[in-house]
């Protein structure tokens, strides 16, 4: 199979989510339509005020909230659903075998997941009125094969009876992005579990890094998740794997005097059909998690401008040497990077639930 062709979706998400889950989606609407919407104002009411009187309880908790961490363990369910990491493990396995997309697109879906209002799961709410954050323009590159990674490892969670319903969406997620990266060569790491799935995704909620950031504008972006420098060089790393469409890096081609000369003429040949072109943002190894991104950046190969500053910006460049040169420090700091990642604006009992179907609140 060409590799080229294969690695690339086709899809964008938004015709392909809505196509997928229409029947169900419909049920949904059905059932939403069915319900009494003054019971639901009533109610909404009679829980505002019961939670003025426990509103500085309310304010300690956020004034808390980097405690919320806390509460994620990496044993959370094995009692709840022993069998939960295999039963992941298999079906991102399937998945990978179906597509090569499946990897790179399920660990962007996670990144876009935690980096809007926390790691949730809200990315993959269908909001009946059209606006949730999968829809918004940020997100129309995500790749669909990401959410079906998802949803059917969430199928395969439920057809066991001692876990169904018991798993949240937003762990799913996390499990199903760990196993992506190992099964791409990458490091095997320990996922902190016990997240809770929000209730709402919006579509303004929605606030994520563009490929032409500097420096300064990566660690600011990073800094508000409560992630370092370090952590986001490390993370920039998931670019070992995937794919950038042309409208993301061809204004660079030509006027980027950073870049390697051949490097651009080969993306000026990836680009010149037109509408569909693409690059794998790490053209050794588009399929290898490993280090090869950053003996990419090294001699100007980076896709996307926010990658080749972290080597042009002098701040930054002596981490990509480490990371070019030693895998395993690289792997090291992906796996505190990633752990740190998954706990941003975990959600609990108290402003979450476990979703029975990933795609709608229940
Ligand atoms: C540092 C800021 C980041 C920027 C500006 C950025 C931007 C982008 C862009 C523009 C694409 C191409 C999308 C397309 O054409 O479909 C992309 C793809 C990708 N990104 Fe990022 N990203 C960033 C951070 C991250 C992080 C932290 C991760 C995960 C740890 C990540 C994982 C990926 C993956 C795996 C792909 C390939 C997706 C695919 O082939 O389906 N990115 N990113």
């Amino acid at each position: 199979m060409d590799e080229k062709l294969a690695v690339r979706g086709g899809h964008t998400p938004s015709i392909f989510y809505i196509n997928a889950t229409f029947q169900s989606f419909a049920n949904h609407h059905l059932e939403l339509n069915q319900f009494n919407t003054s019971s639901l104002f009533k109610h909404k009411w009679w829980w505002w005020c019961r939670m003025r009187s426990f509103r500085f309880v309310f304010l300690a908790l956020v004034a808390m909230s980097p405690l919320v961490a806390a509460q994620l363990t990496q044993n959370y369910y094995a009692s709840i659903c022993p069998n939960l990491e295999n039963i992941v493990r298999g079906s991102v396995q399937r998945s990978m075998q179906q597509s090569p997309i499946s990897a790179p697109a399920t660990l962007r879906l996670f990144f876009h997941d935690c980096a809007v209002q926390g790691c949730d799961a809200s990315i993959l709410i269908i909001n009946p009125n059209g606006d949730d954050e999968w829809r918004s323009t940020d997100n129309q590159s995500l790749k669909p094969e990401g959410f079906l990674t998802v949803m059917a490892a969430k199928a395969a969670v439920d057809s066991d009876p001692q876990c169904k319903n018991k798993v949240s969406c937003a762990d799913i997620l996390a499990l199903a992005t760990r196993d992506s990266v190992f099964l791409s060569g990458g490091p095997n790491y320990a996922v902190e579990l016990g997240r809770f799935d929000s209730r709402v995704s919006t579509r303004n909620s929605v606030n994520l890094p563009h490929g032409n950031f500097n420096l300064d504008q990566l660690t600011g972006y990073f800094g508000s998740l409560g992630l370092s420098p370090t952590d986001m060089i490390a993370l920039s790393g998931g670019h070992t794997i995937g794919a950038a469409s042309c409208g993301f890096f061809g204004y660079r081609l030509g006027s980027d005097p950073t870049m390697d000369p051949n490097f651009v003429s080969t993306l000026r040949g990836n680009c010149a059909a037109g509408s569909g072109g693409f690059a794998f943002l790490d053209a050794a190894s588009p399929l290898r998690f490993d280090n090869a991104f950053y003996q990419n950046l090294r001699g100007g190969r980076g896709l996307l401008g926010s990658d080749q500053i972290l080597y042009s910006d002098p701040r930054s460049r002596s981490l990509v040497d480490v990371y070019a040169g030693n895998q395993g420090t690289f792997f090291t700091d992906f796996v505190t990077a990633m752990t740190k990642l998954g706990r941003v604006g975990v959600k609990s009992a108290g402003n979450g639930e476990i979703r029975r179907d990933c795609r709608f609140p229940n």
